[in-house]
C-alpha cells in the first residue's frame, strides 16, 4: 500500500526570518511568503526515468527578476501519471518546459533515463528523443493536413512519405480521428484539434509525454471526454505522463501523483499518491476517497491564494465532479 503524503506541510513561522541583509525588497517579500516548508519528490536509487535535483529558474529581464522555481526534487517513475497542479503564476509551464529541454534551470540537474539532459550549455539529443510535447493551444499549420501534422516530427526526422502516411493513419485511430486524416485543422473542432496535437507529440514514439493545460480551452463535456482518451492513450502507448492542469479533480482522477506547486516561487508543496488502478471509469470521482484527496488538495491551494493575498484564480467549476 503506498501512503499518502499529502497535508501536514503548514506554512509556519516564515515571517520571523530577518528582512536586514535582504538586498531586493520586492524579492525579499515573495520569498518570504512562500511556503517555507517543501516536499521532496526523491525516489530510491534506480527508480526515476525522470528526475530533478535542487532545480530552481530565475528569470532575469532588464528590470526585473522572477524566482519562478525553487528547491524541486522530484522522480518520476517510468510509466507513471504525475499531474502538476497550483496556482497560476507559480512555475508549472517553467518546469514541464524544464522537463522539456527548452529551458535549462538556473541551479540544479535534469535526469532524463539517467543522462543529464544538459551538458554546459548543450542539450542531450538523446534525452530529448524521448520527450513529446503538447501545449494548451494544439499549434497546427493551417495549410496542413491531419496527416501531415502528424506526420511533421518524422518528416524532420527524414522519415519517408509511405511511412508517414502509415504512422499518421495509426494515431489517427489511436486518438479516435479515422477518416480525418485529409481534413484541414479549421474543419476540426477544439477537442479534434488537441487530438491531433496529441497524436502529433505521438507520432515518434516518445517514451515521455509532457502537456501543458492541453485541454484548458475546451468545455467541460470535452474536457472530461479527452481526459478519459488520455488515459486510454497513455495506457496504450505505455507512457509515462507529467500533465500540468488547472482542475484538482481531473489531476486527481488521471494521476498516480499529484505534485502541488506552493505560490510563487514554486517549491513542492505536497505529492498526493492515488493508487486506484488504471484504468479508472468516471464513477470514481464520486468516491469518498476520490473527494477527500481533491477537498484536501482545494484546502492547501487555499492555504496558499490566502497567504499570498491573491483572488482564488484556480478553476473551482468545471468536469469530473466539480
Ligand atoms: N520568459 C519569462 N521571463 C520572465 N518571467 C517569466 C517568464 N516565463 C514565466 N515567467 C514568470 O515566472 C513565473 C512562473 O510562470 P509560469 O511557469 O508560466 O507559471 P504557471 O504555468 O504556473 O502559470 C511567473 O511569475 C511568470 O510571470
Ligand atoms: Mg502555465
Amino acid at each position: 500500500m503506498r501512503s499518502d503524503r499529502s497535508g501536514g506541510t503548514h506554512p509556519g513561522t516564515a515571517g520571523a526570518r530577518s528582512a536586514v541583509a535582504e538586498p531586493d525588497p520586492p524579492r525579499a517579500l515573495a520569498e518570504r511568503q512562500a511556503a517555507p516548508s517543501r516536499v521532496s519528490g526523491l525516489l530510491g536509487d534506480g527508480e526515476a526515468e525522470i528526475e530533478l535535483r535542487g532545480v530552481s529558474k530565475r528569470y532575469r529581464s532588464r528590470d526585473r527578476e522572477t524566482l519562478a522555481l525553487t528547491g524541486i526534487d522530484l522522480g518520476i517513475r517510468r510509466q507513471e501519471f504525475v499531474a502538476l497542479v497550483g496556482q497560476s503564476g507559480c512555475g508549472k509551464t517553467t518546469m514541464l518546459r524544464i522537463l522539456a529541454g527548452l529551458i535549462q534551470p538556473t541551479t540544479g540537474e535534469v535526469t532524463v533515463a539517467r543522462r543529464p539532459l544538459w551538458h554546459g550549455d548543450r542539450r542531450d539529443d538523446d534525452a530529448l528523443r524521448k520527450l513529446g510535447l503538447v501545449f494548451q493551444d494544439a499549434h497546427l499549420f493551417p495549410w496542413y493536413t491531419v496527416e501531415d501534422n502528424i506526420g511533421l516530427p518524422l518528416r524532420l526526422r527524414d522519415t519517408g512519405k509511405a511511412e508517414r502516411r502509415r504512422r499518421a493513419h495509426e494515431l489517427c485511430e489511436l486518438v479516435g480521428l479515422q477518416g480525418f486524416e485529409k481534413a484541414l485543422p479549421r474543419e476540426l473542432s477544439g477537442g479534434m484539434r488537441q487530438r491531433v496535437a496529441i497524436a502529433r507529440a505521438l507520432s515518434y514514439a516518445p517514451e515521455i509525454l509532457l502537456l501543458d493545460e492541453p485541454f484548458g480551452a475546451l468545455d467541460a463535456m470535452t474536457r472530461d471526454k479527452m481526459n478519459m482518451e488520455l488515459q486510454r492513450i497513455a495506457g496504450a502507448t505505455s507512457a509515462t505522463v507529467v500533465l500540468v492542469t488547472h482542475s484538482i479533480a481531473e489531476a486527481v482522477f488521471l494521476a498516480d501523483r499529484v505534485v502541488l506547486l506552493s505560490a510563487r516561487p514554486g517549491r513542492i508543496r505536497s505529492i498526493t499518491e492515488v493508487d486506484a488502478p488504471h484504468p479508472r471509469a468516471l464513477d470514481v470521482t464520486a468516491e469518498p476517497g476520490f473527494q477527500q484527496k481533491v477537498l484536501a488538495l482545494r484546502a492547501q491551494l487555499a492555504e496558499d491564494e490566502e497567504r499570498t493575498g491573491d483572488e482564488p484564480r484556480f478553476e473551482r467549476a468545471g468536469g469530473l465532479s466539480e
